[in-house]
């Protein structure tokens, strides 16, 4: 039962991980984003695989998904925490702070969003009441809660298309609908590992307000000064889950 790293926007790789090696794995979906890397991290083996490429270079909707949680089960992955950058539409969500949403609602059109597309023996469709796993989103609150972060334990992520960001008014639709916060890889990435059966869940940290939620207009600047203090504490996170059981 191998735990899998996905790291977004600010998380290309993990200060503290001890490499063991990088493997390049072909799916029948395509190529990965990236080599998966093995590594050591508090005596725990884990694979990392950077979401947008090494170096960041593949926009959200560009991703391909379906090799990335692919290639992650074939090498024996079995639980998977993926980390997103994410805007917070909360006020309870300012900069700096976590979340582990516990639903979602998939915004994103046009990407390849299922294994059951082709060549199907029969038509399938998964259970998706609860899109995250339960034993996963555990030890992440435990985690948090150890390492004492500021943090939700619950919310709805929104998924949305991008790479733009959203208007004020689609945040306002966003909030009305019932979401707390929006990233733009949350989707399909949720739905893919669940068709593989794969334990995931979400470990989201907010970097903006989303648009309109604040007077300022968005700051890529600001944006990075949040993701880089926070990413030291995404690793004591990581660090904690992994070495948890
Ligand atoms: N919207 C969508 N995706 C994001 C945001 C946002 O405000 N911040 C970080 N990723």
């Amino acid at each position: 039962m191998s735990w899998g790293i996905i790291g977004g926007t600010g998380l290309n790789q993990i200060p503290g991980l001890e490499l063991l090696g990088r493997e390049v794995v072909s799916t029948p979906w395509g190529e990965p984003s990236a080599p998966l890397v093995r590594g050591r991290l508090q005596g725990r083996e884990v694979v990392f695989l950077a979401r947008h490429g090494e170096p960041h270079r593949i926009p959200p909707h560009r991703v391909n998904y379906r090799a990335n949680l692919w290639a992650l089960q074939a090498v024996g992955v079995s639980r998977i925490v993926a980390v997103n950058a994410v805007g917070g539409i909360d006020a309870v969500m300012p900069p700096g702070h976590f979340c582990v949403p516990d639903d979602l609602i998939d915004y994103t059109w046009g990407r390849d969003m299922t294994y059951f597309a082709d060549e199907l023996e029969a038509v399938t469709h998964i259970d998706f009441t609860r899109p995250y796993s339960t034993s996963v989103r555990e030890a992440l609150l435990d985690a948090l809660q150890a390492v004492n972060a500021a943090h939700s334990a619950t919310g709805v992520y929104a998924a949305t298309q991008g790479p733009r960001l959203e208007t004020a008014a689609e945040v306002r639709r966003l909030r009305q609908d019932g979401c707390h916060i929006v990233g733009m890889t949350g989707m399909p990435e949720a739905t893919l590992a669940r068709e593989l059966n794969l334990e995931y869940a979400c470990l989201a940290l907010v970097v903006n307000a989303a648009a309109g939620m604040d007077e300022q207009p968005i700051s890529m600047a600001a944006i990075e000064a949040v993701m880089a203090a926070g990413m030291g504490q995404v690793c004591d996170i990581l660090a904690r889950v992994v070495s948890a059981d």
